[in-house]
């Protein structure tokens, strides 16, 4: 039997407040937000805002050192997972696009965190599997192509330290991964990753209602 839902669902004004009731964007985050909005339709892939806000507590939260993105975009979510990180800390950005990550690189240099940062532009599956095989990455975003979702999963968790979390982005998929009716390519992909999560011993892990849907999955030590 099916617990009573706990969530309140959120219409445009309930989601207002919600972003009204954070702690408030800089002037770096307004610009590139309204920078990519300039993009059109593109723009629809940057993380929520009040996603940004979760992703930079979280990585603070968790005292994570060392990082890695797939899917930079124009920088939003590198922006709030390099804020989290301390001074000194490394986040390792991964995406096929000059031109959306030199609106990223802008920003990183407007908010100071552009020494923090390393991009790599190449497909992500082909950065992640150059990289030593050996625990490094304390923090992991993923936010690319969907359907390469469960190889940037494998590949991270052989390089990610035990204890460490991993963060992927859109595993709702608007609704769409329980509509049996929808079998789009990228939906098909999200229900084949989201059930290879939740068969998989070597994480706890957990889907959040934020945005379009977020999983959280701890590597067990
Ligand atoms: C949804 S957007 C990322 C949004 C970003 N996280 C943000 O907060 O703005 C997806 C990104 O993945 C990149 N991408 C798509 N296929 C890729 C691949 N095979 N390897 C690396 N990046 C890829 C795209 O260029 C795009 O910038």
């Amino acid at each position: 039997m099916l617990p009573t839902p706990k969530f309140t669902a959120l219409d445009d004004a309930l989601y207002a407040y919600l972003l009204e009731h954070r702690s408030p964007d800089d002037d770096v985050v307004r610009e590139l937000r309204e920078e990519t909005a300039k993009l059109g339709d593109w723009a629809v892939m940057q993380i929520a805002p009040d996603q940004a806000t979760f992703l930079r507590l979280l990585v603070t939260l968790t005292g994570a050192r060392c990082a890695v993105e797939v899917g930079t975009f124009t920088g939003l979510s590198s922006l709030a997972i390099a804020r989290g990180l301390p001074a000194d800390g490394r986040l390792l950005c991964l995406d096929v696009s000059e031109e959306w990550t030199s609106v990223a690189r802008r920003a990183w240099k407007k908010a100071g965190v552009e020494g923090r940062i390393e991009l790599r532009i190449a497909p992500a599956a082909d950065s992640l599997r150059a990289l030593p095989l050996e625990p490094q990455f304390d923090f992991a975003f993923i936010d690319a192509d969907k359907k390469s979702y469960l190889v940037y999963f494998e590949e991270i968790l052989k390089r990610l330290r035990p204890g460490g979390l991993i963060a992927v982005d859109n595993v709702l998929w608007e609704g769409d991964v329980v509509r049996p009716e929808e079998q789009g390519e990228d939906v098909v992909a999200i229900r084949r990753f989201n059930e290879a999560v939740r068969a998989d011993r070597r994480v706890e892990s957990v889907m959040l209602a934020i945005a379009d849907g977020l999983t959280l999955a701890r590597k067990l030590p």
